[in-house]
């Protein structure tokens, strides 16, 4: 292989840029030209491909965001628009990309090597983590340490006041935001999107944390729960008493910042494991880390299996909320 591009693609994460980074200098380490692609699937039809070396990534691991920029292309998911794609990677001749993104961007780089010439390795990258073969995504550590420091803040005001909060995280249609935040947040129940809400219950739950005397309740909820959005979980939850409670909705920040420890290291390993996929002749897969190993797993996988979010850790904060 004597060229590969990389791309960041659908919700920045924090560790993109330490994966970039790294193939980058893995790519460079092996004697295969870097390239990096602007604005994720959107540039590539664009044609936006550009020459990289290990100084053009100096400085980055540290920062939150994507310096290559990405994007949601609804262009890349016609034919005409991959066929536009794979003709700027063929004049470029770039024989292998790294996609660094969630499932949306793997179903779009799964067709586009079936369509065409470019063998493809994904990097899983989105602060979700509802991707199927990695324990972890990148940018989902960073992700749930930056919404606990918030629920930290949260506490602080709730228990002066005596006031339950609801406090919305992001997570898409999954509930592991949710749930880490609540479990590592001290919450008395997370809302995710795996367990039907039982607001009856719930509202039990929280009259009878008051009366233990506690002095505050916070409920976490994820933004794809079957009950809807925080504010009317709320509404639902505090009908019929005289409950003082407030809504907060944490939304992009949880996105942002530099990444932590484990993002940088999980950008590196996978960065580095992408190129060495692509240099020994992989196609179509996602790298991951499972249990301290480096695994591949088909990129199909990654979208049909869905890794569930671990029930015990539920059943663990319900008896931990006393
Ligand atoms: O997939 C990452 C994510 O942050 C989800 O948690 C959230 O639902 C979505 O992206 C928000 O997307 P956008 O930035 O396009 O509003």
């Amino acid at each position: 292989m004597r060229r590969i591009a990389v791309l960041t693609s659908g919700g920045d994460a924090p560790g993109m840029n330490a994966a970039v980074r790294a193939v980058v200098r893995a790519a460079d380490a092996r004697g295969i030209e870097p390239y990096g692609v602007r604005d994720g699937f959107a540039g590539l039809i664009q044609g936006r491909i550009e020459p990289m070396g290990a100084r053009s990534v100096s400085g980055i691991l540290h920062l939150g965001g994507t310096v290559l920029g990405t994007a949601r292309s609804p262009q890349f998911r016609t034919t005409e628009g991959r066929r536009e794609a794979l003709t700027h990677l063929d004049r470029a001749e770039i024989e292998g990309l790294v996609v660094i993104g969630g499932d949306g961007s793997f179903r779009g780089a799964d067709a586009l090597s079936r369509e065409g010439h470019v063998r493809v390795a994904g990097i899983p990258g989105t602060i979700d983590n509802d991707l199927s073969g990695t324990d972890f995504t990148l940018g989902f550590d960073t992700a749930v340490n930056t919404a606990l420091e918030l629920i930290d803040r949260i506490r602080d005001t709730a228990a002066s006041h005596q006031r339950l909060f609801f406090v919305e995280v992001m997570g898409r249609k999954s509930g592991w935001l949710a749930l880490y935040c609540g479990l590592a947040g001290g919450a008395t129940e997370a809302l995710v999107p795996e367990r039907p809400t039982d607001i009856p219950l719930l509202r039990q739950r929280v009259l009878h944390s008051f009366e233990l005397g506690k002095r505050f309740c916070i409920v976490v909820v994820a933004e794809g729960d079957d009950a809807g959005g925080a504010y009317s979980v709320a509404e639902r939850v505090a009908e019929g008493t005289d409950l003082d409670y407030r809504v907060t909705t944490l939304g992009h920040v949880q996105r942002g910042g530099p990444p932590n420890m484990r993002d940088r290291i999980l950008g590196a390993l996978l960065g580095d494991a992408a190129v060495t996929a692509l240099a020994e002749g992989a196609d179509r897969v996602m790298v991951g880390l499972r249990r301290g190993e480096i695994v591949r797993t088909p990129l199909e996988r990654t979208w049909t299996h869905i890794d569930r979010i671990p029930e015990d850790l539920l059943e663990l904060m319900d008896r931990l909320a006393r």
